[in-house]
């Protein structure tokens, strides 16, 4: 919008305020093209007024789908401006953009809450047997949930806790493959110590602790035979 403002409407402006007073005849296609880009900017105005605020709205950009959201702002902002372009010219009453702009909409809500497609479930199976045996224990649904719900605030790809900007020592536990792969780890530092969550800040029970010791231990033990 600046270049359009910057090196097309202002300068052409000159030219035909110089030709102006020189007293020649103003060629106009300057005019035209200026009214062009002028135009090109007064569809992108709502678009740039959203983004300016968006930064409010975890809805437009807690997702990895931000720029499609972006870019489809942008569509919904022309096909809004053109409504009121028309009306205001008199040029006729296209309703349709109506449709269109809560067709994109939708399509934004949708992306906004559409499920984070990098951190697809690993395929469990795919897993080396040390690993997977964790996973396929009876308990581990159990263990899983116990992990996520006391853990995954702080040991996450996005933490939620306060404070704590990114997984501790990239220790993410959010996926099954994550906390089968990390389950030493899990057992002896929430298990066997109190170490985790720190100072217990995730109010974990003992029978949770328990829990996975149980866990860790049977999967140990059968592998012993
Ligand atoms: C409040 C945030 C928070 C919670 C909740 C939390 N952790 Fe941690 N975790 C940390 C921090 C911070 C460190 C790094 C500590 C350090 O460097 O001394 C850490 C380190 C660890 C480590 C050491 C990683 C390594 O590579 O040595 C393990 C294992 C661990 N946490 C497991 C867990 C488990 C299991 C849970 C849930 C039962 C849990 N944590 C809950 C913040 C948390």
């Amino acid at each position: 919008m600046t270049a359009n403002v910057f090196m097309i409407i202002m300068p052409n402006q000159r030219i035909v305020v110089a030709d102006l007073q020189a007293g020649r005849k103003p060629d106009p296609k300057y005019g035209k093209i200026a009214k062009q880009r002028s135009t090109h900017n007064n569809y992108l105005t709502l678009p740039v007024i959203f983004l300016m605020l968006s930064n409010h709205y975890p809805l437009a950009f807690a997702t990895q789908y931000t720029w499609i959201i972006g870019a489809l702002v942008f569509l919904m902002g022309v096909s809004i401006r053109h409504y009121f372009n028309s009306n205001h010219a008199r040029t006729g009453n296209p309703t349709w953009t109506w449709a269109v702009t809560a067709v994109i909409f939708i399509l934004i809500m949708w992306l906004s809450v559409a499920p984070a497609m990098s951190r697809a479930e690993e395929d469990l199976s795919a897993l080396p047997p040390s690993v997977s045996r964790f996973a396929q224990a009876a308990d581990f649904d159990q263990v899983y949930n116990t992990v996520t719900g006391r853990c995954s605030m702080c040991h996450a790809e996005m933490p939620v806790y306060p404070g704590i900007n990114w997984a501790p020592h990239g220790l993410r536990l959010e996926t099954q493959a994550e906390v089968a792969r990390a389950a030493r780890l899990i057992y002896l530092q929430a298990g066997r110590a109190h170490a985790m969550p720190p100072s217990n800040l995730s109010w974990m029970e003992d029978d949770e602790r328990a829990l996975i010791r149980q866990w860790y231990q049977g999967v140990v033990d059968s592998g012993r035979g």
